[in-house]
């Protein structure tokens, strides 16, 4: 694939062709992302906990977003690029929700927009794909609800959670969303749920039988190294990594060390 597109990703999941996304919130960590093929970016509002140390992803607002996605969309050259839009700015109304889309897609040039929830926010999702925007949707753990289920925990254990979680699956697929996220839900759901619908599932501690995986990057990366889910895997320990540099560095220069004769003028 050239320049990924909504539609490469369907075709992906039918050929059966896993699809790796990651998160990225500025133009530096997005092009190593792009440049190492990952196929879809989300400028997530997990942005909100990652870069901007806010205990939830509540507070992050649409600018703060919008500030975020332009970043991110400069260093792109092949991802496709998915925007969440944050808590607040399409739940009131659908109008308001299109409007907030509409900003995200004109002033930050990104491909597609993100939000959380089924049934609930119906009406705003129907709007905002008659627009022509793309719209992923994003079900199971929805961080922007954390104070209504009180936990960070796995979700749709029980009966009645679970054919909520089916239906609104099915019911986003009918309206004509690209995708849906799957956020901590029993790999056996999530498969069930993947299998039931023609649209990618990319999971997020979601197991195996889904159609593609997203993790924040820098979990991934070991930079959050007090955060440890069962489901995060660490590709690096930039944590140590980065401390040993910044302790040299400190060292180097307390000692005269830096800059050496050669690394001046
Ligand atoms: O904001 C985010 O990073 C997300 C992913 C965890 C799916 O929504
Ligand atoms: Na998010």
């Amino acid at each position: 694939y050239k320049r990924i597109t909504t539609k490469s990703l369907v075709d992906m999941k039918a050929n059966g062709e896993k699809i790796a996304m990651l998160t990225a919130y500025d133009y530096s960590m997005a092009k190593i992302v792009d440049g190492a093929g990952i196929d879809v970016i989300l400028v997530g509002d997990s942005a909100s906990n990652v870069m901007a140390g806010h205990e939830t992803t509540l507070p992050i607002t649409l600018d703060q977003m919008i500030y975020h996605a332009t970043s991110v969309v400069r260093a792109i050259t092949r991802s496709l690029v998915v925007v969440d839009l944050p808590f607040g700015s399409y739940q009131s109304d659908p109008k308001e929700a299109l409007r907030s889309a509409i900003r995200i897609m004109k002033e930050s040039g990104a491909h597609a927009v993100k939000l959380e929830g089924g049934k609930e926010v119906k009406d705003s999702i129907k709007r905002i794909l008659h627009a022509g925007i793309p719209v992923m949707g994003h079900l199971g753990l929805t961080p922007q609800s954390i104070y209504k289920f009180g936990t960070y925990t796995v979700r749709a254990r029980e009966e009645q959670e679970a054919e909520k979680l089916k239906s609104d699956a099915k019911m986003l697929e009918k309206m004509g969303c690209f995708a849906v996220v799957l956020e901590k839900v029993p790999a056996e759901l999530a498969k069930e749920v993947a299998e039931s619908i023609s649209i990618p599932v990319i999971g997020i501690g979601a197991g195996k039988g889904v159609d593609g995986q997203v993790l924040v990057v820098h979990d991934m990366l070991g930079m959050t190294h007090e955060f440890n889910p069962r489901f995060l895997r660490r590709y690096a320990d930039l944590h140590t990594e980065m401390t040993k540099a910044f302790e040299n560095y400190r060292d180097d220069v307390k000692s005269r060390d830096f800059p050496s004769d050669k690394e001046q003028y």
